[in-house]
């Protein structure tokens, strides 16, 4: 796409090295040969991944990544640690660092921490020079960009022999959902600028227009962007916690999930994305975002509309402990010392991140009950289940429970005695299995608990096995 005045913006700097940063800087990179992008973290161990030999190793998975870095790593876009220079020689910066909830403190459980938000902007006080306009990728709670601005202003010195260090600062929040991220930013349903300054507008346009047609790029103030972001995350978490409310009442009832969600998504007020029950919504966003929403909520006063957004997360806790309350009921109300296969430990297939898993909460449920679990993800790896339950593989998981983990590489092997699998991911693999060997070779009676409505209902029926899945109920 061509161009429409000469870009002043030739060295772009992303400060953070994660899931939004690397694919994003990669996109960016690979569509704007003329720009260098450093990428930086003040993780070692992130950028040193990022720099692995072998792409294979790379901290983030995501389809098509490797193909992008091949033609871009060390070409334009580079991983460094190097966060001076890297920020002295930007002209535009991207904030895109961690945004988690509080733990401890005011607001602990449901503000957004931005320390780190604020370490980038006191960095890139310190080091940059000339213009520089900061882009807030993060997502943070609305006026954020006041903070960053209060915190530049401050801290810009003049500096003899120097120009004048000065900024703008623009949201443009990111939208991209992982598994699919680079499909995601490759063609966006729109993308977001927020400011107030038309020069470094138009600069941020220039480059997303590389790729991106202009009518998807829109510009709004600085508070509608960063809100926007809050809102969408909020309005898809709602949509989940609906049909998962509306999935309890079939299970009751007779009614069938997939019907309800095809008649209503045909509606085109409704549409049909986002209606597929399942576990509870995870991933490293939608809780955090929403808490954040509430938050913010409270500090304005607005009591109900806290209390109102407040119910989806509450919603989404209980369909995961309904799940593992019923997994536990029909296995005789125990599951002490009961092998039962995990299939899937990522919050959704093709990722291989496990920030807010589903499966996490539900196994850490059959843990506590004395359950011997053994836990199957394409991409996920026993380190990392390890990490997350901060449990060794064969430890018990507590000083009251005998509960257990193992790794499990192969699931047909792995069905062997088992009493119960559990699909929590839904991965296209686990469709493809041989529900017929695997249920022969279960302890009897087996039962095959299906939280994501993968399996064939009538394939399942013609097997010696007992069957629930969400919104469907038991057969
Ligand atoms: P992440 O935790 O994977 O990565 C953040 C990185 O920032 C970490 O590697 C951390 O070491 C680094 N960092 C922290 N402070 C730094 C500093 N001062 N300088 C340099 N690096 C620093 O997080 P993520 O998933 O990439 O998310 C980043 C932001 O994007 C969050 O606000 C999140 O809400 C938002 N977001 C995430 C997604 C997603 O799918 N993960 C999608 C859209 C938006
Ligand atoms: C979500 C949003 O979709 C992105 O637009 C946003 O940029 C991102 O959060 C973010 O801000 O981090 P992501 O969390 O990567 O993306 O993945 P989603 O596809 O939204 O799925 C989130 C969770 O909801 C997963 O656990 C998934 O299994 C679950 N889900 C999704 C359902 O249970 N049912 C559905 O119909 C859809």
């Amino acid at each position: 796409m061509l161009q429409y005045k000469k870009s002043q913006v030739k060295n772009i700097c992303c400060l953070g090295a994660g899931y939004v940063g690397g694919p994003t800087m990669a996109v960016i990179a690979n569509n704007c040969r003329h720009l260098k992008v450093n990428v930086v973290d003040i993780s070692e161990e992130r950028i040193k991944l990022w720099n692995s030999e072998d792409l294979g190793d790379i901290p983030v998975y995501e389809p098509g990544l490797i193909e992008i870095l091949e033609k871009t790593r060390n070409v334009n876009l580079f991983f460094t640690n190097e966060l001076e220079n890297s920020i002295k020689e930007a002209d535009m910066i991207f904030i895109s660092v961690n945004t988690p909830t509080k733990v401890e403190g005011f607001g602990a459980g449901f503000a957004t921490d931005l320390k780190w938000i604020e370490s980038s902007a006191r960095k890139i006080a310190e080091y940059s020079k000339g213009h520089t306009i900061v882009v807030e990728k993060s997502t943070v709670p609305v006026k954020t960009a006041k903070l960053i601005e209060t915190i530049l202003i401050a801290n810009k010195k003049i500096i003899p022999n120097e120009p004048q260090k000065t900024f703008s600062i623009l949201s443009s929040p990111e939208f991209l959902s992982e598994g699919t991220a680079i499909e995601d930013l490759e063609n966006p349903d729109r993308v977001l600028i927020g400011g107030d300054d038309d020069n470094a507008i138009r600069e941020l346009k220039m480059i997303y227009k590389y790729w991106i047609n202009e009518e998807k790029i829109l510009v709004t103030n600085l508070w509608s962007s960063e809100l926007s972001k809050l809102s969408a995350n909020a309005f898809l978490a709602q949509r989940i916690s609906s049909i998962n409310s509306i999935s309890s009442l079939c299970e009751v009832t007779g009614a069938k999930i997939n019907e309800i969600a095809n008649s209503i998504g045909l509606d085109k007020r409704i549409g049909p994305r986002f209606l597929s029950a399942g576990p509870g919504f995870g991933g490293s966003c939608f809780q955090k975002d929403i808490l954040s929403l509430v938050y913010l909520c409270r500090y304005y006063g607005l009591v109900e509309v806290a209390d109102y957004w407040e119910q989806v997360i509450t919603l989404n806790k209980w369909q995961r402990k309904r799940i593992s309350g019923l997994i536990v009921d029909k296995l005789f109300n125990t599951v002490s010392q009961k092998k039962i296969l995990i299939l899937g430990f990522s919050y959704k297939p093709n990722t291989n991140d496990t920030r807010e898993s589903s499966s996490i909460f539900i196994a850490k449920d059959l843990l506590s009950n004395g359950a011997k679990l053994l836990i199957h993800d394409p991409q996920v790896s026993a380190s990392q289940i390890e990490n997350v339950f901060d449990l060794k593989e064969g430890d018990f998981y507590s000083k009251k429970s005998e509960g257990q983990w193992e790794y499990c590489n192969d699931i047909e092997k792995n069905s062997i005695d088992v009493d119960a699998v559990v699909i929590l991911t839904e991965w296209n693999e686990y469709k493809k299995l041989d529900w017929a060997y695997i249920s022969s070779v279960m302890r009897k009676p087996a039962w095959i608990f299906d939280t994501r409505g993968v399996l064939d209902i009538e394939v399942i029926r013609n097997i010696d096995v007992n069957f629930w899945q969400v919104g469907n109920g038991f057969f």
